[in-house]
Parts: structure tokens; C-alpha cells; sequence
């Protein structure tokens, strides 16, 4: 049976962690968007990972791991995460890379610093939304390139003529076109020549012979490019509505969908976040709770969870199952706030704005839910909860329509609690 671990809002979810669990019953793990500007913390065997590119399913010997054409690849950070997970795990992940994959190169990140992309919009700055346009505007190098020499110098050729002459006083482009950039990307890509082929292709082949194949979302649904907060959003599509897209394969069956959603919300980078909190409850979850970026350390703005945003999110990920996080971060708290609605020019409104300007204008209209103080890290059967939590957890299951499949209490693997309920 196919699984999806989707992200339902601004990233930071805690999808590494479910993912990683999961991985380890699949026969392939898939990602399917994004590149090198996830972060998903792993704890394997003790030892905790960042990783930014790599499916969870590297961590286990039996798994293939595919990197699938939607997703866009910086060769030096594969090169760097397949090497460290290597040396821990003592041999060598299996890897398999969309031939029509994109590839980050040095350019795409000049480019995001020299348009200020991450004053404008708080981008993490490793090329994403100049390789996404690349890839628009078919002047993309793809993996398969690297397979033919001759092609990648004539690509990269092309390329960097059409860059100098839209930039002709750049010394930062001059320096990157005075050669070289060919052979320094055959380089890095040499431990990875053999992995590069039809990911699409034996993506169909495992679903037909129903395989477990995982599909690991990267970032969440509110930073979905067509669907999330544009423009403060990123340059892929996150959702489930996306992914047949990301992969290349028409998916006729992912029975189970799981929506991956942190007990309150986080964001980092700009953008409107109506449930924000700018106050010591904001301060205490971001201490609590770690918020500080994978990728870039930022530290995550905060707030309560909101129901409307989450909707949102299920219109496209259709999830079967939710996997709650971080629930144990809340522990403490008198009242825990939930946002049922939006106020909006005077008027009350359960529809999430599609404009950036409208959703900042929307204040939350909370209901109140009680709190509790118990420490839950230990607890390990739902009917532990206290019944706070308990009623929070139905809440949440009845606003976003689908029940709770697993409950996370903690980084490690077993501070989780799975109810069985995940798949249609
Ligand atoms: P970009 O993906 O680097 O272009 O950044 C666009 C927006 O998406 C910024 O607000 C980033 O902070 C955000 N973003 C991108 N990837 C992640 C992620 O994995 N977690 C959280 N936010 C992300």
C-alpha cells in the first residue's frame, strides 16, 4: 500500500520524524518537491540528522531512495549527506535520481542574492526559486545531462551566454563563466552517475506491483506555489494534489494520506500569520519547543493552531490520517487558544484568503480549550492523554476532517503514539 506524508502548514512539521518512521516498512521512499531548502530532523540509532535532500529511507539497507523529477538537486549537499550517513550507517544508501531532475548550480544562488530574495520574501537561500524558473523557462540543466558530457558544456554554454548578456557588468557571473563550472559539476556528480535514470518509471513499476512505496513531502501546504501564501511561498507544489506531478506517474491509489501538523503553528521567513504570537506565550513555545530553523537556524515565529489555514490544507492533501507533533510542547499551558474563524472587513469567515494582502488583514476568532500540566513525554497509549489533550486531539480531527493517527511526544522514534487509524 502507498503512503503520503504530507505537510499541512508552513513547514516544520515534524515530517522528518514521521517519515523515518515509516521508511523502515517501505520498499521505496520517494520525495517528490523541493531541494536542499527542507530540513528534517532525524534521530537514528541515537544520532540526530538534519538532512535536506536525502528520502528518510536512506537509513535502512532494504529501502531505495528516489529522488524524483520534481525535486531540485544542489550536487555538493547530496554529495556532503550521502557521505555522513555512510560513515554512520557503515555502508552505502541506495539512491536512484530522476534523469529530469534540475540542478542547483552556483548561479541560481547569485541570483537569489542578487534579486534580495531573502530580504523580500525570507527565502533560505539556496537557489530555489531561480532553478524553479529555470526550469519554467527550459533553461534548466537537468541530471540526465550529466550523463552526456557534451550536452552539459553546450547547456551550460547557452546558459551563461544568456546570463552575461542580461547582466554584462557582473563580475560575480564573469567569475562562474571563466569555465570550469562544467567539470566542477561532473566532479561532484561522479559518486552518483550510476543512480541517475528513470525514476518515474520504477516509481509505476512499484506501485503496479503494490509495493509500500512512501512518498515524503517536503515544506507544507501553506507554501504550496499555486496554493499557499504567494508569493511568500516556495517554488514547488506540496500538496497531494501535486504530487502525481512531482513524480511523473498518475497515482490511482495512495490509500493512506497522512497530514503531518505541529499541536500550534510555526513559520519562518515574511508573510502574513494570522494566529502569530508576538507576546511571552510566542516566546515560551519557541523555547519549549525548539523553533529555530534546520535549514538556516532562523529562529520560527509561533502561534496558536488555526483551523481555517488547516481546511485549507486538506482541500489539497485530502489526508486520511493526521499525525499530531509536538503535543507534549504544550503541557503547562492554563488555556490553549484554536482559531475557528477569521474576521474579515467586518465580517466573520471560515474561507483562508488566497491574497497575502486580504489574509493579513484577518484577525483570528478563537474558542478556548482547556489546558493541561501532566508531562506526556512517557506516555505511550492514547488512553494515557490526559483528557485535555485528548479533547484538543478530537477537536483538531473534527476541524480538519480526518482522525489522528499518530501522536508524537518527542524527537525519538518511540515517544510516538499510533492510534491505527490512517488509511481510507
Ligand atoms: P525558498 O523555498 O528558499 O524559496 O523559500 C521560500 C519560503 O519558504 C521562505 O519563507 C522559507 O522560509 C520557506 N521554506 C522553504 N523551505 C522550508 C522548510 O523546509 N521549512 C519551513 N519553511 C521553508
Amino acid at each position: 500500500m502507498a503512503t503520503a506524508v504530507l505537510g499541512m502548514q508552513w513547514g516544520d512539521e515534524g515530517k522528518g520524524k514521521v517519515t523515518h518512521l515509516l521508511a523502515k516498512d517501505a520498499t521505496m521512499v520517494v520525495r517528490f518537491n523541493g531541494g536542499p531548502n527542507a530540513g528534517h530532523t532525524v534521530i537514528d540509532r541515537g544520532v540526530r540528522f538534519g538532512t535536506h535532500l536525502v528520502p528518510a529511507g536512506v537509513f535502512y539497507p532494504d529501502v531505495l531512495s528516489v529522488l524524483a523529477s520534481g525535486v531540485v538537486i544542489d550536487l555538493s549537499v547530496l554529495r556532503q549527506e550521502v557521505e555522513e550517513i555512510s560513515r554512520h550507517l557503515g555502508w552505502r544508501p541506495r539512491l536512484l535520481i530522476s534523469e529530469a531532475a534540475h540542478l542547483i548550480l552556483p548561479y541560481h544562488r547569485l541570483l537569489e542574492d542578487l534579486e534580495g530574495m531573502a530580504g523580500t520574501f525570507g527565502t533560505t537561500r539556496r537557489g530555489i526559486a531561480p532553478v524553479y524558473r529555470d526550469r519554467a523557462a527550459k533553461v534548466g540543466i537537468r541530471s540526465g545531462d550529466l550523463l552526456s558530457p557534451p550536452r552539459l558544456r553546450r547547456r551550460l554554454d547557452e546558459r551563461m551566454d544568456l546570463l552575461k548578456r542580461l547582466a554584462p557588468r557582473s563580475p560575480e557571473i564573469d567569475a562562474l563563466s571563466g569555465g570550469g563550472l562544467a567539470e566542477e559539476l561532473l566532479r561532484s556528480a561522479e559518486p552518483f552517475l550510476n543512480s541517475i535514470g528513470d525514476a518515474a518509471g520504477a516509481i509505476g513499476e512499484a506501485l503496479a506491483r503494490d509495493e509500500a512505496v512512501l512518498f515524503e513531502g517536503a515544506q507544507g501546504a501553506l507554501l504550496d506555489l499555486d496554493f499557499g501564501t504567494y508569493p511568500f511561498v516556495t517554488s514547488s507544489s506540496t500538496t497531494f494534489a501535486g504530487l502525481a506531478n512531482g513524480i511523473g506517474v498518475p497515482l490511482l491509489r495512495v490509500d493512506c494520506r497522512i497530514g503531518v501538523i505541529k499541536a500550534y503553528t510555526t513559520r519562518v521567513g515574511e508573510g502574513a500569520f494570522p494566529t502569530e504570537l508576538v507576546d511571552e506565550v510566542g516566546e515560551t513555545l519557541r523555547r519549549e519547543g525548539a523553533e529555530f530553523g534546520t535549514t538556516t537556524g532562523r529562529p520560527r515565529r509561533c502561534g496558536w493552531l488555526d483551523l481555517v489555514a488547516l481546511r485549507h490544507a486538506a482541500a489539497f492533501d485530502a489526508p486520511t490520517g493526521l499525525a499530531v507533533t509536538k503535543l507534549d510542547v504544550l503541557s503547562g499551558s492554563e488555556e490553549i487558544k484554536l482559531c475557528r474563524a477569521y474576521r474579515l472587513g467586518g465580517r466573520e469567515t471560515t474561507r483562508f484568503p488566497l491574497a497575502a494582502e486580504d489574509l493579513a488583514e484577518c484577525q483570528p476568532v478563537y474558542e478556548m480549550v482547556p489546558g493541561w500540566r501532566e508531562d506526556l513525554s512517557g506516555m505511550r497509549e492514547y488512553d494515557e492523554l490526559p483528557k485535555e489533550a485528548r479533547s484538543y486531539l478530537a477537536r483538531i480531527a473534527e476541524g480538519v476532517g480526518a482522525p489522528i493517527a499518530y501522536v508524537s511526544l518527542g524527537p525519538s522514534a518511540e515517544e510516538t503514539i499510533a492510534t491505527g487509524f490512517d488509511s481510507e
